[in-house]
């Protein structure tokens, strides 16, 4: 069996300076990691030292400066290339997992009909179900969705998937229920009808050692900032087959290899899909930011991830009055959602604010979920490998302290 290296997390917090702080007169105990992850000083150092020693635009100047911001950029493309396997000119730089999914949305529907339909889950995020829903408001195609069962996992007995598929897009983690969803089981019913297959990876990149020809997808969408990078970078990931032949659905500088008063031809991937000076920090960061997470190991990070959860999930069984969503066990990870019943989830992160702890309240960018979890809003805890259990001991013994304030 592989070994795996256990993480020194004391060591660790002290990479993170923000953790390290009082909130409300209380250690800080920072829960809200799916929302987005703190940054260590790796990362900040990354982005200041860019700005201090080699602040210039890329693929354009012709002067040392400018030379050495347009080596890193490429280089920040082929360290997320190998992060995922995949070669680097399919990656393509974004502002988030957001606009990814919205450039696939739009270069892709150009071939989408009204005869078509478009496969979603019923546990998506907003940003991986309004891209689609406009692009079937322009087409006329149909968003069918895969439902959900009691615990919270995918019914992948009954799909909606069928010859008129075009594409299939689900989150590989949930934002909500933490579930982990089996994308090559998905990936294999998507490519059987011939549609392509599209990864959410905001909420698994960060936890999963994800390999894109191993998990067979076609696309992947994810976010830097919640792996540790800064916000504003996020990253395309496709099959350069694919790539080669979709148009961009950004046009200006950058992306060109000639323009005429009349007309333009586009550059090679991945340029043809990055108009415009691009966020060259936050490239060159989330490099920074994938070499810390290599340097902890990827499999570490998940197995001490999915252990505290485990862990947490525990703790918050044993309260009474509480309910959690999402699979109690197994294929979970990274965060839990829950409500005490009673009390409003916006009145319980007040509360447990005053206790130091951040988690989010509200629908969590995911209204058509909470309509089949029947609620308005949730309260989330969500993890990342510099908590502890003994942040966990003191969630649980403030979530007692808010039923207390209510009773
Ligand atoms: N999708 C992000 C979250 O779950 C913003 O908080």
């Amino acid at each position: 069996m592989k070994q795996i290296k256990q993480l020194d997390i004391e060591k660790i917090r002290n990479d993170f300076p923000i953790l390290s702080q009082k909130v409300n007169g209380k250690n800080l105990i920072y829960l809200d990691n799916s929302a987005t992850s703190q940054k260590p000083q790796k990362v900040i150092d990354a982005i200041t030292e860019y700005y201090k020693s080699y602040n210039s635009n890329v693929h354009r100047a012709i002067h040392s400066l400018g030379e050495k911001a347009t080596l890193k950029f490429e280089e920040a493309h082929e360290k997320v290339a190998k992060f995922i396997n995949a070669e680097k000119e399919e990656i393509i730089f974004t502002r988030n997992t957001t606009e990814s999914l919205n450039l696939l949305a739009y270069s892709l529907g150009k071939n989408i009909t009204s005869k078509d339909n478009v496969v979603i889950t019923e546990m998506e995020h907003h940003s991986n179900i309004i891209p689609w829903q406009q692009l079937c408001k322009r087409t006329g195609a149909e968003l069918r969705y895969i439902k959900i069962d009691k615990e919270g996992k995918l019914d992948l007995k009954n799909t909606p998937i069928d010859n008129n598929t075009k594409i299939v897009s689900i989150a590989h983690v949930s934002n909500v229920l933490g579930t982990i969803n089996p994308v090559k089981e998905i990936a294999n019913i998507a490519h059987k009808n011939k549609a392509l297959f599209i990864v959410d990876g905001a909420q698994s990149v960060p936890h999963i050692k994800v390999d894109v020809k191993d998990i067979e997808v076609d696309f992947l969408a994810f976010s830097g900032h919640k792996m540790l990078g800064p916000t504003g970078i996020g990253v395309l990931y496709g099959k350069k087959e694919y790539l080669k032949k979709m148009n961009p659905v950004f046009f200006g500088g950058g992306m060109i290899s000639n323009v005429t008063k009349e007309d333009a031809q586009w550059a090679d991937i991945p340029n043809k899909f990055e108009a415009g000076t691009p966020n060259i920090e936050g490239a060159i960061a989330l490099a920074s930011a994938i070499e810390y997470l290599e340097n902890l190991g990827m499999d570490s990070i998940n197995s001490y991830v999915k252990d505290l959860t485990t862990y947490a999930m525990k703790k918050l069984l044993e309260l009474n009055n509480i309910t959690i969503y999402g699979p109690e066990n197994g294929d979970r990870t990274a965060l839990i959602s829950f409500n005490l019943i009673g009390i409003h989830p916006h009145d319980v992160a007040q509360l447990l604010d005053k206790e130091g702890i951040a988690v989010r309240a509200g629908h969590m960018c995911a209204k058509p979920l909470m309509q089949v979890m029947d609620t308005q809003s949730v309260c989330r805890a969500s993890f990342y490998f510099y908590n502890t259990k003994q942040e966990v001991d003191f969630l649980a013994d403030s979530l007692k302290k808010v039923q207390g304030v209510f009773k």
